[in-house]
């Protein structure tokens, strides 16, 4: 459930008319809604219940400050993935004893920083990434928490650019060698092991792929049991689908739950790492009819957003819904691409919709709160668009619009001759 909605044929966010605000602000724009991100962030909270747990939202689905402050007043931990997003957490008021950090190349500089911090756990996904911690760590006098990425080599059943926890995929340790990773990891006096991690893929729509990496996951921390290595927490990392068309994808209670059922009574804390579950239906994307270029094969509606805007339609030909902003019952409807002004084909943000609009009327792409503004680019020197925070009836500017001569910021000419 989220709070777009229409209120006499115009859509709005909250209760603020989106028409109101593409006119205020321009277009393309990014408009979120507060009350969607909390009431999904609680959905988990909630679903997780009193078992020890710790909400780790995916700081790469939407890195925006604002949403990250309104995460950290929840009392959210974070998942992050370089040192610019740890960066962006602190910036935001986040707590770092609440951090995980993911990915398969930390640096020295960015292992070093994130050590200082106190962060909560490192997530390791390779051996030579266990010596390269522990060197850095005891160079500081400290142990680092280390957690390591298992791959349980489960097909996700998702799109193969978002798929990761298969043997193909560059992510995490195979879980044939889980177990010599870890003796190896016990034997190393710069690490400290408090956890398993694992995550299978994203936009996943089912929760029998989750159950089954969990079993194979707690098998193996029984093994390790056994052998002596007292796991604190398992963090089953994010992944959950969302509704994009009419995908019904399983409700975070029901998720948990099913999660809780494996776990039994084993004392574990539970870590989750939510990006696209808390964002994509939190967000919009707001454009503005240029052109309809009608012909015989192809009727193309081009608006001012593009691939550099919203890459996920060009990149995984990824379908979000598009709709008018204003509801015109009077106009007639046909279909159309809806593409933007980059030069690609590849450049569309939805193929074959039927929608009743005219030039200079404003659309939505919907579901756009996650991996929208966070995979933009400057691409054909496009600035990147401005981004809004709704909260009941007010509207927040949360980033500006980029200006022309933030485009060349830091690019310097050859001197004369
Ligand atoms: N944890 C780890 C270690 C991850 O790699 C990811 C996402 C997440 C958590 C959050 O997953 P989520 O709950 O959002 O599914 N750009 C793609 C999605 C890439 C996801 C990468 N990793 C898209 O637009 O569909």
């Amino acid at each position: 459930m989220d709070f777009f909605s229409y209120q006499n044929e115009h859509l709005h966010a909250e209760q603020c008319s989106v028409a109101d605000l593409a006119s205020t602000y321009g277009t393309p724009l990014y408009v979120y809604s507060r009350a969607t991100i909390e009431r999904h962030w609680k959905a988990f909270d909630k679903a997780a219940g009193e078992r020890p747990h710790l909400i780790c939202y995916a700081v790469k689905a939407n890195s925006n400050l604002a949403v990250l402050n309104i995460m950290a007043r929840m009392g959210s931990g974070f998942d992050i993935v370089s040192g610019g997003e740890l960066a962006r957490v602190i910036e935001a008021g986040g707590d770092p004893s609440k951090v995980v950090f993911s990915g398969v190349a930390k640096t020295e500089a960015e292992i070093a920083d994130a050590l200082n911090h106190g962060i909560h756990c490192f997530n390791v996904e390779s051996e030579p990434e266990l010596d390269r911690i522990s060197r850095v760590a005891q160079s500081l006098g400290k142990q680092a928490p280390i957690s390591l990425r298992i791959n349980p080599d489960i097909d996700a059943g998702t799109h193969p650019y978002i798929s990761t926890g298969l043997k193909e995929n560059k992510f995490g340790i195979a879980i044939e060698r889980a177990l010599e990773a870890y003796a190896y990891a016990a034997s190393l006096p710069g690490l400290k092991l408090v956890g398993v991690d694992c995550h299978i893929g994203s936009q996943l729509t089912e929760i029998s792929p989750f159950v089954e990496a969990i079993d194979k996951l707690l098998a193996l921390i029984d093994q390790l049991a056994e052998q002596g290595i007292v796991i604190e927490h398992l963090d089953v990392g994010g992944g959950l689908g969302v509704n994009y068309d009419d995908e019904v994808p399983p409700e975070p209670a029901d998720y948990a739950s099913a999660l809780a059922e494996r776990l039994g009574d084993r004392k574990l804390k539970l870590l989750f790492e939510p990006g696209r579950a808390i964002m994509a239906n939190a967000g919009i994307l707001v454009s503005k009819v240029e052109f309809l270029k009608m012909s015989e094969s192809k009727n193309f509606a081009i608006v001012d957003a593009a691939m550099n805007d919203l890459l996920r339609p060009a990149l995984y030909s990824a379908w979000q819904r598009i709709v008018p902003v204003i509801n015109k019952p009077e106009l007639a409807m046909a279909s159309y691409d809806v593409v933007g002004p980059v030069c690609e084909t590849g450049d569309f943000l939805g193929k074959d919709r039927e929608l009743a609009i005219e030039p200079n009327d404003y659309i939505a792409v919907r579901s756009a709160g996650a991996y929208g503004f966070t995979m933009s680019s400057n691409y054909n020197s496009r600035c990147r668009a401005a981004e809004i925070m709704v909260d009941g009836d007010k509207a927040h500017l949360v980033r500006e619009r980029e200006v022309l001569a933030s485009l060349w910021a830091g690019e310097t000419l050859l001197p004369e001759g």
